[in-house]
């Protein structure tokens, strides 16, 4: 089977779907693997490192879509190179199902295969493909390191002849995978770490890595059957911004990473919490994208609200694209393992396959 991917707009991807280590696998299983001329080479992976390997290579991306039989990309391929596509072909990413809804149910319609594997299931056999988990855990490391840098005083406490600089004090808003790495980045590097989520799953997560959990006061667990958080109640709220309005009296630093899929983040930072924050303090907001924790955050901008620096990007996995596409390359690689039939060289789409049941848009 023809196997390829196109190079990504660097504007606003850096990563790679397939590294050089992959595509030895990929050629290991029979396929023919074909990429774009300098596929890799912003990264530090020459053509010459997956030509000796029997990987094809083509400038012309139309060509490439054209000839191959499953395109593996980051994201969705812009309108005019989804119009290549033919009955039969396989597009497998991160292919955003709820924002390009209508997109993808117009390849649908054409009988195109999409595979979006920000759908799989949160089940064991899924995690070594789990997209979203090696992507958040990179996210909530860069995001800790990010704020770190912009933060004007030392993390760690530090007794000195000097006088005492004592440590720095975290808030994590949203302890899933990318909450659960920031809180071990920032105790790593000394901080008091604070942490809060909805799902009370967390709570023993967040105290196992040395954390203390901010529990809201009877409220109810809210998690999904998927692991996922529900939407709070009004009166859950409440109380989270009261809790949290206290709290932020003796924080430095916050972390925002929480997140209900499908929906717009929640806005949990509100404009009257700010006074509680002293100047000079960081919030990173890993949740910009989705419309932010915080009543402030722009994507992409250094907002500064009262002395405090919110930041927040489109993309910080931009900031370690080599790791990044190192675990995202290997996750989709176990994924078309799973799809793949060895013996008859072709795709099996097994719909009793909870894993390929999930994530194929139909
Ligand atoms: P996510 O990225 O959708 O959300 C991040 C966090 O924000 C979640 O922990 C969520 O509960 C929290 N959150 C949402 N609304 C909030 C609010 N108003 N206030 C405070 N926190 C709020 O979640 P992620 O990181 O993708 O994890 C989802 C679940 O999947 C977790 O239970 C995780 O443990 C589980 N998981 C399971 C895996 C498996 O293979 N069994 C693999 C990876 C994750």
């Amino acid at each position: 089977m023809n196997l390829a991917s196109i190079s990504e707009n660097h504007n606003v991807e850096k990563r790679i779907a397939i590294t050089p280590e992959i595509a030895k696998k990929y050629i290991g299983l029979g396929f023919n693997l074909t990429l774009q001329n300098n596929y890799g080479t912003h990264l530090g992976f020459s053509d010459v490192d997956y030509k000796n390997l029997g990987v094809n290579f083509l400038d012309n991306k139309d060509e490439i879509i054209k000839n191959s039989e499953i395109v593996i990309q980051l994201g969705l391929l812009d309108e005019q190179k989804l119009l290549l596509l033919k009955e039969n072909q396989t597009l497998i990413g991160s292919l955003n199902s709820f924002l390009n809804r209508e997109k993808l149910e117009n390849l649908k319609s054409k009988k195109i295969n999409c595979f979006s594997l920000e759908l799989l299931p949160r089940i064991t056999r899924a995690q070594s493909m789990d997209i979203l988990s090696s992507q958040a855990n990179l996210a909530g490391y860069k995001a800790v390191v990010e704020a770190f840098q912009v933060y004007e005083r030392a993390i760690p406490m530090m007794m000195t002849a000097a006088g005492t600089i004592p440590a720095a004090k975290v808030l994590v808003v949203g302890a899933g995978v990318a909450g659960l790495q920031a809180i071990a980045t920032a105790k790593r590097m000394g901080a008091v770490v604070f942490a809060t989520d909805v799902r009370m799953a967390s709570k023993e997560q967040v105290e196992s890595l040395g954390g203390k959990f901010l529990t809201v006061e009877g409220s109810e667990n809210l998690e999904t059957e998927g692991g996922y958080a529900k939407e709070a109640s009004d009166e859950f709220k409440k109380k989270q911004e009261e809790l949290l309005s206290e709290t932020l009296k003796k924080i430095d630093i916050i972390i925002c990473t929480a997140l209900i899929p499908g929906r717009e983040a929640p806005k949990i930072i509100k404009e009257d919490m700010f006074k509680n924050l002293q100047p000079g303090s960081v919030i990173y907001d890993l949740a910009a994208v989705q419309g932010g924790n915080t009543v402030f955050t722009e994507v992409d901008k250094i907002v500064e609200k009262d002395g405090v620096k919110i930041l927040g990007e489109a993309n910080i996995l931009n900031k370690l694209p080599v790791s990044a596409s190192n675990l995202y390359a290997k996750n989709v690689f176990n994924f078309i393992s799973n799809l793949y039939d060895k013996e008859n060289k072709k795709l099996n789409i097994n719909l009793e396959d909870e894993i390929i049941e999930k994530t194929l848009i139909r």
